[in-house]
């Protein structure tokens, strides 16, 4: 549809300007040759000419009918102030346009992920307040930027990582964090495996290279990142040891690929590993609890094995006195997903991965809980204490 245009030339009549408003994002176009005193400015909406008057050379703005329309507001969810699941409020927020590199985005389904709680919490901290939680979701573009190529709108895309914000009916992207998401592959499942998925992705893949012989620890198994990294490390030949909290999880984690789940509330997962290992210890720990496991996780590494501390949903381990690794000369890394992801190229890999591997029926997808949008903050508490095994997902 042709993008309304007001042309108005030198000196108009006041009322003729009803209010100086100036479109979102606009952007320079042209200087008109025959009236060089004014300059056309352009957005998604409409096409602005201002003029300077000749007599009074001040520069004057003037909008077009569509430009004036009120801006296109959408419902997302909210953190006024830091703290626990209730700070979560439901919204209006405005959403302006697309600007160069940017699409706009509306949300079919949003990933839920730990991330989501540290920032709400202030464990990781937010840029301002208020903000929109979310670093997950999947998509149909409903504006691109000016100029953008390589996506149009009606694209189905999915995005992991930054800027936050996924916790929202509409959000505009940087069009090269988003990754075209496969016809193979169900919307809602894309928002709950594309963040857990890179980030077993890259801890099994990068991080540590799994390989058959290895025996890998996985702590909280049966949770949304748990799962798929059992399932791939299984995959790759590993002997997979799990780590859950109750007997519900424990039947889920054998079934993707544990060949030994430890319920570490009931049992000391330290002697237990022990025991499976044949007094050996694991090739590689991946810890995703912190405060509560980091220690006991040293404990069952063999000589030169790899700690890998990758979240702390129990708290943020102690710091580690370098001591504690020169016992058995163990490797220690603190990795993000962010961090592996960082070219174009990077992600497309890893996302491409995670894809085929859903489509080919190496990863099995658990979502186990959808919730409204709305409804975030029962997904807050019911993740916070537990409560949940696998993905979840919110649907605005
Ligand atoms: N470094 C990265 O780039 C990266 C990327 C994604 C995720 N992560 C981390 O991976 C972990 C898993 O994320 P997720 O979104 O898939 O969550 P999740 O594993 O589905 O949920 C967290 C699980 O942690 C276990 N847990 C142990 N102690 C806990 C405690 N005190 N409070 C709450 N949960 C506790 C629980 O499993 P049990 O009941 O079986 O103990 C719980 O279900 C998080 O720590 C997250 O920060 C890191």
């Amino acid at each position: 549809m042709p993008l309304p245009v007001l042309l108005l030339l030198p000196t108009p009549p006041a009322q003729a300007i009803p209010k100086c408003h100036f479109p979102l994002n606009s952007k320079f176009v042209s200087q008109n040759p025959k009236h060089p005193n004014s300059l056309y400015f352009h957005s998604s909406r409409s096409i602005v000419l201002l003029v300077s008057d000749a007599i009074k050379p001040s520069l004057r703005t003037i909008t077009t009918e569509a430009s004036l329309s009120p801006p296109k507001m959408v419902k997302a969810i909210r953190v006024h102030e830091l703290g626990g699941h209730e700070v979560l409020k439901w919204d209006d927020v405005e959403i302006g346009e697309p600007k160069d590199g940017e699409v706009r985005v509306r949300n079919k389904a949003v990933g839920v992920n730990f991330i989501d709680v540290y920032f709400r919490k202030g464990v990781y901290k937010a840029p301002s307040l208020p903000f929109t939680p979310g670093m997950e979701a999947v998509g149909v573009v409903t504006a691109v930027g000016p100029g953008l190529t390589g996506r149009k709108v009606g694209d189905l895309v999915a995005y992991a990582g930054q800027p936050m914000g996924s916790y929202a009916e509409e959000q505009i992207l940087p069009a090269d964090k988003v990754v075209p998401v496969p016809a193979s592959v169900d919307p809602v499942i894309g928002a709950a495996i594309l963040l857990k998925g890179m980030t077993a992705h890259f801890l099994v893949r990068r991080c540590f290279k799994v390989e058959p012989g290895h025996t890998v620890l996985v702590h909280a198994a049966a949770g949304g990142v748990g799962s798929l990294l059992c399932q791939w490390a299984n995959a790759l030949g590993a002997t997979v040891i799990g780590l859950v909290s109750n007997k519900e999880k424990a039947a889920q984690a054998k079934e993707d690929g544990c060949h030994h789940v430890i319920i570490y509330s009931e049992e000391d997962f330290v002697v237990r590993v022990n025991e499976v290992t044949s007094g050996n210890g694991v090739d590689v720990v991946y810890d995703s609890v912190g405060k509560d496991t980091f220690e006991g996780s040293l404990a069952c590494l063999k000589l030169r094995g790899y700690m890998v501390s990758f979240g702390q949903a129990s708290g943020t381990p102690d710091p580690v006195p370098l001591s504690a690794l020169a016992a058995k000369s163990l490797f220690l890394t603190r990795p993000t997903l962010f961090q592996y992801v960082v070219t174009r190229d990077e992600l497309l890999e890893a996302a491409g991965e995670v894809f085929t591997n859903v489509a080919s029926g190496v990863l099995k997808v658990r979502l186990n809980h959808t919730y409204p949008l709305s409804e975030a903050a029962k997904a807050h508490a019911d993740l916070e204490s537990r409560k949940t095994s696998g993905s979840i997902v919110l649907i605005p």
